[in-house]
């Protein structure tokens, strides 16, 4: 099925041979006489013969060079790996890519604001959140955005890029949501195994984050998250291993965080025996900044201590970690095997060569930032969610004449998440950042320079469009009233270390909202949030606009929404529950254990579904401006493959995209939650058009996982097969006799 057009695509990089000492042309000039090319893992073994102890133990760990004055061969990157010049190897270039290449800052200037240290150029162009890209439910544009921040990557001298979010979002509350894919396992791991192909595609590397259930920030460097093995490895587990199988990345970032008691990164359980053993895993494993808990974590599986503390000094090597001192101490005495040291920099070196990090180094040229915008742009344009649609009040019609735009900074920009994913925009902040009240030096506030106002003011001309900060609800409100329509613009700001403590909007804005809404019957809401928010004004306002953190050129995607130029066509990767209780925690705990078995592989929808109650919006949800319908559904089943087609038809007046879901029934006495996920498939039609989506289900969704015999176990039957526009709106049905089956994972 042939989904969207995307024109601005990176080409896969070419390798060539460019290092004298590079393995990599030893091999390529073997493939023109007549031998097969030597494999990555090849390679490595060959390498590894010339390493001395120390050379392989000085791959082991990297620095943090987020500092003013650079050690040698530092660029200002979170984990640095200094090259090794007398083998041919490169340097590791850490860079943070949450959203797009991460710029740090780093001390403040004379005004407040933020200095940039990363060394090199410094610009880069953010994408929407990732959540927002979720919502897209195009691996497409996630490809599309992992190709476009991989080539920022690569034109800046940095070869890895820390991307990859994906914690299920078990908990609405987490200040880091806006850095994953939502809340199902099949939709997170399809959108980051595209965006990590993307990445990979430009010869630069990319991590998978945080391994795993890495699901809140409160207390994230001591928390347990407490959870049974059988529900783990159908949910947050599964979307790892759905995406590892589908992006390959080059090595597995362990979380801060316990599982069951067990730090992520001295888990033999998660590294050995799941990722490692299971999953036969061929990449490394690095740890989180600082989540390294002595040297045993190398025989539990970490191959890698990342971003030591340089602090203000130099000397490299002189600097203590657990992969440091304790780790030459430990060879010495036999504790770790030198022959576990080599697995652990086969693994590094095989992923560099496999990555194209020896033929193909970074070569510092300038952003082509127009066209990056564009990409960042397209993919916001598909991430907004048309949330309601009253009386089809969007798009605004010719007959407005006047436009009142209130709040969230809409004449300047748009906002954007905190932490280490924070894009630092080209041209500076649309207004002056700002820190919460306690803060770290990284946790800013910052508006990318796209305006929401100027971009409309743009597409309509002749409307006159008026601002109010929203800071005086009595004033805001008289200019709704004298304007055709008010377009409220409701923000939360989400960062990394710092959870919401609760779903309502921050700041008064409910009470703005109420105000506007009562002065002015078309009433439009635009909310940028970093995920679910409580709408207690829902049924007062006409229209409500999803827009998350969208990036770069998120004012454009905005405008084109609210004008028709763009049809929306977002689905929400995650579900908005009316308010608190509904949820598994109705508090979000600051305890040092969490409960994850009171939802267990349950998330999210699932929950919702299990225990029967009617969230704000559910998963799967979005309008557009023209209608789809379903028919001819056909489930066809060999073995466990189910196979699904079905029709879909734009039955609007618009051109437009939809994206039906393919929902799976669980048997009753399964003890799982009624539906899953099974796929989905993103389509334009063009208004009457018609197509046929296929698509076959994985079949380990329709297992459970067997944690006795390490399997996934398919209970012959017959499942119910569903096609919707939700996981609340279903319109076929079907069902699929399914042999029983067992699945190695
Ligand atoms: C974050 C990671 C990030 C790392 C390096 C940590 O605090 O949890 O996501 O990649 O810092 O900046």
């Amino acid at each position: 099925m042939k989904v969207v057009d995307l024109p601005f695509v990176r080409k896969p990089t070419r390798s060539l041979c460019l290092t004298a000492l590079s393995l990599a042309c030893v091999s390529s000039a073997f493939a023109q006489s007549s031998s097969p090319p030597l494999t990555p893992d090849q390679r490595a073994d060959q390498l590894i013969k010339r390493m001395s102890l120390d050379d392989m133990h000085h791959m082991v760990q990297s620095y943090n060079t987020m500092i003013p004055q650079q050690p040698p061969g530092g660029i200002g990157t979170a984990g640095y790996v200094p090259a090794l010049p007398a083998l041919g190897i490169p340097a590791l270039q850490e860079n943070d890519a949450g959203i797009g290449v991460h710029n740090y800052p780093v001390g403040k200037d004379k005004n407040g604001q933020p200095t940039l240290v990363r060394g090199v150029a410094g610009d880069a162009t953010p994408l929407p959140s990732l959540l927002g890209l979720a919502a897209t439910w195009n691996p497409q544009i996630a490809y599309a955005g992992g190709s476009m921040i991989g080539g920022e990557a690569h034109s800046q001298g940095i070869n890895m890029l820390l991307a990859g979010g994906i914690n299920l979002a078990r908990e609405p509350r987490n200040g880091r949501n806006f850095e994953y894919l939502g809340e199902d396992p099949l939709l997170a791991a399809r959108m980051d195994g595209a965006e990590i192909r993307g990445i990979q595609s430009q010869h630069v590397l990319s991590t998978i984050k945080h391994y795993a259930l890495n699901a809140q920030e409160t207390n994230r460097l001591t928390v347990s998250s407490n959870i049974d093995e059988r529900a783990m490895r159908e949910s947050d587990l599964l979307a790892f291993e759905m995406a590892i199988e589908d992006g390959h990345p080059a090595s597995v970032m362990c979380g801060y965080n316990k599982i069951n008691h067990v730090y992520d990164c001295s888990n033999s359980h998660l590294l050995n025996d799941v990722l490692k053993h299971d999953w036969k895993f061929p990449g490394w494993v690095m740890t989180d900044w600082g989540a390294d808990h002595g040297v045993n974590d190398a025989l539990d599986g970490t191959d890698q201590v990342s971003g030591i503390d340089l602090g203000s000094g130099f000397s490299i090597g002189s600097m203590s970690s657990s992969f440091g001192a304790p780790l030459t101490q430990a060879l010495a005495n036999g504790t770790v095997p030198r022959s576990r040291l080599q697995d652990m920099v086969h693994r590094i070196l095989r992923s560099m060569y496999a990555g194209g990090l020896f033929a193909d180094p970074p070569v510092i040229k300038p952003l082509n930032a127009d066209v990056d915008a564009l990409v960042s742009q397209h993919a916001a344009e598909q991430a907004i969610v048309l949330l309601k649609n009253d009386h089809a009040q969007l798009p605004l019609s010719a007959n407005v004449k006047t436009i009142a735009i209130i709040g969230g900074h809409a004449d300047a920009g748009v906002l954007s998440g905190g932490g280490s994913a924070q894009v630092w925009p080209i041209g500076g902040p649309a207004i002056p950042a700002s820190q919460p009240p306690v803060q770290n030096v990284w946790q800013w506030m910052v508006y990318d320079p796209s305006s929401p106002m100027k971009a409309l003011q743009k597409m309509m001309p002749g409307v006159t469009v008026r601002y109010d900060d929203g800071s005086d609800p009595t004033r805001a409100a008289a200019l709704a009233k004298s304007s055709d329509v008010a377009i409220v613009f409701a923000t939360q700001w989400m960062c990394e270390a710092i959870d919401a403590p609760n779903l309502s909007l921050p700041n008064g804005q409910d009470a703005l909202i109420d105000a506007v809404a009562a002065a002015n019957p078309h009433a439009v809401m635009v909310l940028e949030n970093g995920g679910p928010v409580k709408m207690p004004w829902l049924s007062k306002v006409g229209a409500v606009v999803e827009a998350w953190y969208p990036g770069a050129r998120g004012g454009e995607a905005i405008a084109g929404v609210l004008t028709g130029k763009v049809n929306p066509s977002g689905r929400l990767p995650i579900t908005f529950p009316q308010d608190e209780q509904q949820l598994p925690r109705p508090q979000l705990t600051d305890a040092l254990d969490v409960d994850y078995n009171i939802e267990g592989a349950a998330v999210g929808y699932k929950w919702f579904d299990e225990k029967k109650l009617e969230p704000l919006f559910p998963f799967g949800f979005g309008l557009s401006y023209s209608h789809f319908g379903y028919s001819d559904l056909h489930v066809n089943t060999k073995g466990d493959r189910v196979t699904v087609s079905f029709k879909v038809t734009n039955l609007g007046d618009r051109a437009g995209m939809d994206t039906p879901q393919i929902y799976v029934g669980m048997p009753a006495n399964s003890g799982e939650a009624p539906r899953r996920l099974g796929g989905f498939e993103k389509v334009a039609l063009q208004p009457k058009e018609s197509r046929t989506v296929t698509v076959t289900i994985d079949p380990r969704l329709l297992a459970v996982f067997d944690v006795q015999g390490d399997q996934w176990q398919v209970a012959g039957g017959s499942y119910p097969i569903q096609v919707g526009r939700s996981s609340r709106d279903l319109v076929l049905n079907g069902t699929a006799a399914v042999a029983a089956a067992r699945i190695a994972p």
